[in-house]
Parts: structure tokens; C-alpha cells; sequence
């Protein structure tokens, strides 16, 4: 994770960002603050980046890099804005002994691939359409030595992977059918014919954007039908309020880099 001191809506390169509102960071770090402790009492552990100056969205770390089992994926952002994010993120992947692949094409790191150890022996999502190239797919499956599922995004608004779909448990998903082409919806449900499938207020609400230990699932507080979903799907909905950094275009998930040993 990587704490919002310095964030800011500086420019727009997603249409949740909106310029000319104004953006609260204190407010940001607080909820922020929170959303850690809530994975540290959950037993989880939280490494630290560094906030760089003039990165306003370092703290969707969730776009630095992709890791399975021990290996990383690096991230190459699509906007000039965030591309010295990536460095960040490799020099903590070098640091800790992780095995770090860099990338040639353009991806944004765990915001377009997902991963699900017991589905089908093994399997990597990844999203498309807005952000992270679908040569990235393929460059990700030969570098993780894992098949890598394409799946086109349609709606801008849901312009990363990890706004409309998330792992729940080591085989399973959530998501939102609406921000996937027709022919995308067919293979998730093909896939994944028990997933929980989240409306469109839940979407909008960034629901989808939350992280599961395969029980606890902590999402956005206002996503609050899906909540309800998940609970009588047998988890354990953790709400977590993160207001202030929607209008950078993320919310729970975004603010995560999954360490997969
Ligand atoms: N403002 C950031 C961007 O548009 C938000 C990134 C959200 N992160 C995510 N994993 N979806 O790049």
C-alpha cells in the first residue's frame, strides 16, 4: 500500500476524475489509514511505498506490478502521468528477493489481471480495451507460465479489470457483467457459472473493487446490496468508507498490491 499524502486530481485520465472538485487528502489519508488497519487486524501483513511528490495516484497501488506464486509481472502505465510509479514498485520487488520480470508492453499491473489459484489448475483474467494492451496478456502467460484469460472491457467507466470483477476465494468471482463485450460475458459465465453477479448501483458504487482472504471480503461501504449477496453466499462482508478516493477513480482493491508468495 501507499499512503494518499500526495493525492490529488490533477489531471483526468479516467471519467471519474473530474479537475475542478475539490479533493480532500487528509480526509484521503484518514480513510485510507483505516482501510490498512483493517487488513492488519484481519492478520494480514502491510508493506509500505514510499508516496512520491508529484504522483498524485501512487496510492492505487494495485498498478504497479502482477504477482504469482513469487513471480512479478512489472507494470508499464498507458499515461505519461503515472509512469515513474513503476519504478517504485520494481525497486520494492528487487529489495524484498522477488522474482521481477520486466515488461515490454503496456500494462497496469493487478487494475487488468486477476488471479485464481484453484480455478481450472490455475488461472489468470485479464482485462483489456482501455488500459493495459491485449499483447500484455500474452507476454503476462509467458512470464508467469499461467493461462491468461482475455477479457475486452466496454464501458469507460469501468476502465481497469478491478473495477468490474474480483476474486472472492481461490476460485471464484464477482462481477459485473455490463462493463464486458457480449462475447467476454460468455466466457466468464462459462468459466465461473457460480459467480456472484453485482447490479449496476453496486458497480457504479465500486463494489467490485474489494479484496478477499476467501472469507473476510472488505469493499466500499455503499456498495451495500452486494454486501447482502456475498453474506448469503457464505463470506463475511468487511465495509470500509473510501469517498475521497473516488474521485481518483478507485476505491479498495485499487489501493492494494496482493503479495502472492
Ligand atoms: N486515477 C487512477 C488512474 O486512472 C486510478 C487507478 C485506479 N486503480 C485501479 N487499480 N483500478 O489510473
Amino acid at each position: 500500500m501507499c499512503s494518499p499524502e500526495h493525492f490529488a486530481v490533477e489531471y483526468a485520465i479516467n471519467p471519474w476524475m473530474d479537475v475542478t472538485a475539490p479533493v480532500d487528502a487528509e480526509l484521503a489519508v484518514k480513510q485510507w489509514d483505516r482501510l490498512r488497519e483493517t487488513l492488519v487486524g484481519l492478520g494480514h501483513e502491510v508493506h509500505l511505498l514510499t508516496p512520491g511528490r508529484g504522483l498524485p495516484d501512487m496510492v492505487f497501488a494495485a498498478n504497479g506490478a502482477f504477482v504469482v506464486d513469487g513471480t512479478v509481472y512489472g507494470a508499464q502505465f498507458k499515461h505519461e502521468q503515472r509512469a515513474a510509479e513503476a519504478a517504485a514498485h520494481r525497486a520494492f520487488y528487487e529489495e524484498h528477493g522477488w522474482r521481477f520480470i520486466a515488461p515490454s508492453e503496456t500494462n497496469e499491473g493487478e487494475g487488468d489481471f486477476a488471479y485464481l489459484p484453484e480455478a481450472h489448475g490455475g488461472l489468470v483474467l485479464a482485462g483489456h480495451g482501455f488500459r493495459t494492451e491485449l499483447a500484455a496478456h500474452a507476454e503476462a502467460q509467458e512470464a508467469l507460465n499461467r493461462p491468461v484469460i482475455s477479457l475486452r472491457l466496454v464501458d469507460p467507466r469501468f476502465y481497469h479489470l478491478d473495477v468490474a470483477l474480483a476474486s472472492i476465494d481461490d476460485e471464484n468471482i464477482v462481477y459485473y457483467p455490463g462493463a464486458f463485450s457480449a462475447a467476454s460475458q460468455k466466457v466468464l459465465a462459462q468459466l465461473f457459472p457460480d459467480a456472484v453477479v453485482a447490479d449496476d448501483e453496486d458497480a457504479l458504487a465500486f463494489g467490485l473493487n474489494l479484496v478477499s482472504d476467501g472469507l473476510n471480503v472488505v469493499l466500499n461501504s455503499e456498495a451495500t446490496r452486494l454486501a447482502g449477496k456475498l453474506k448469503s453466499a457464505g463470506y463475511h462482508p468487511v465495509p470500509v468508507e473510501l469517498a475521497e478516493l473516488k474521485k481518483g477513480g478507485g476505491s479498495v482493491k485499487c489501493c492494494i498490491a496482493e503479495l502472492r508468495h
